[in-house]
């Protein structure tokens, strides 16, 4: 019986020393633009890739194409990720349709490369729902909203269409844009919404500022890099979610759990799910 405490105490005690011993919560691995450090940013190969990872949610950054078209970029223009050139608004989704969305990865990244890759299409959103139903959760960015545009409403209703909306925290909406957030939260208000922010200077926040997040948001994500142990702690003492981006060393998503964060956003959700099972070096 002694021998076997002894061991027990052995094995807690070399489990404490390698894990991360304070998830208590919910705590989210967003994969940023799906896997996006083994396929390309926002196709659907890379969002095949982080659901097989385990990422907890796919990361979706919305753009609109001229003919009102809700689609996955980052960029407000094509030429980074794809083979055209010019803002993504001056595009029908027909002409869209056409760029090659892969080979600059190929190119850009030769160890990561694939066949497969050549030739990927953009994404439309309908597609990425269409394609992964409610097997998994989606984590969608309304960027560059503008006033008469209807992105939040379009982006709505097809939450509804694929019946997203019903379901807890399938769906979190994120923005820097506060109108956007806010419009979001006029037209539903059980959808948990994130309000990122930018910041130039380490971060510290107000019971002011905190009370206004906390009239529509669920949660921040700010720069992992701005922000210390108090900010999160005051923030989570509120029950504010704390999702800070964009986190892809192992060492840098021990801390920020043990600081008490709820999620992450990364570029390797393979790694965010190793951290997340206690598989810390
Ligand atoms: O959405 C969180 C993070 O992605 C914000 O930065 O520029 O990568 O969309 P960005
Ligand atoms: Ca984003």
């Amino acid at each position: 019986m002694g021998r076997f405490i002894l061991l027990l105490v052995i094995i807690l005690l070399t489990s404490c020393s390698t894990s991360v011993s304070n998830i208590n919560h919910d705590f989210f691995i967003i994969a940023h633009r799906g896997a996006s450090t083994y396929a390309p940013e926002h196709t659907i190969p890379s969002y095949e890739l982080a659901k097989e990872q385990g990422a907890d949610y796919l990361e979706i950054d919305l753009q609109m194409t001229a003919d009102g078209e809700l689609v996955a970029m980052h960029d407000e223009k094509v030429d980074r990720t794809t083979n055209g050139k010019g803002f993504v608004r001056s595009y029908t989704l027909h002409e869209l349709k056409q760029l090659d969305a892969g080979s600059w990865f190929n190119q850009q990244y030769p160890k990561q490369a694939k066949r497969e890759y050549i030739d990927l299409k953009v994404p439309t959103l309908e597609d990425i729902l269409k394609h992964f139903g409610d097997s998994v959760n989606y984590y969608i960015e309304t960027k560059n909203p503008i006033k008469g545009e209807y992105m939040e409403e379009k982006l709505l209703a097809l939450l509804e269409k694929y019946e997203l909306l019903q379901k807890g925290n399938k769906v979190i909406i994120q923005s820097f844009s506060e109108n956007s957030l806010r419009k979001i939260h006029r037209l539903n208000k059980s959808i948990p919404l994130i309000q990122l922010m930018k910041y130039n200077h380490p971060a510290t926040v107000s019971e002011e500022q905190i009370s206004h997040w906390k009239a529509y948001a669920r949660g921040i994500g700010p720069n992992y890099q701005m922000i210390d142990e108090t900010y999160v702690k005051k923030l989570r003492d509120h029950n504010l979610w704390v999702h800070p981006y964009t986190v892809n060393h192992k060492k840098h998503m021990k801390r920020l759990i043990n600081w008490g964060v709820t999620g992450v956003f990364t570029n390797y959700s393979d790694r965010g799910v190793e951290v997340k099972q206690g598989k810390v070096e």
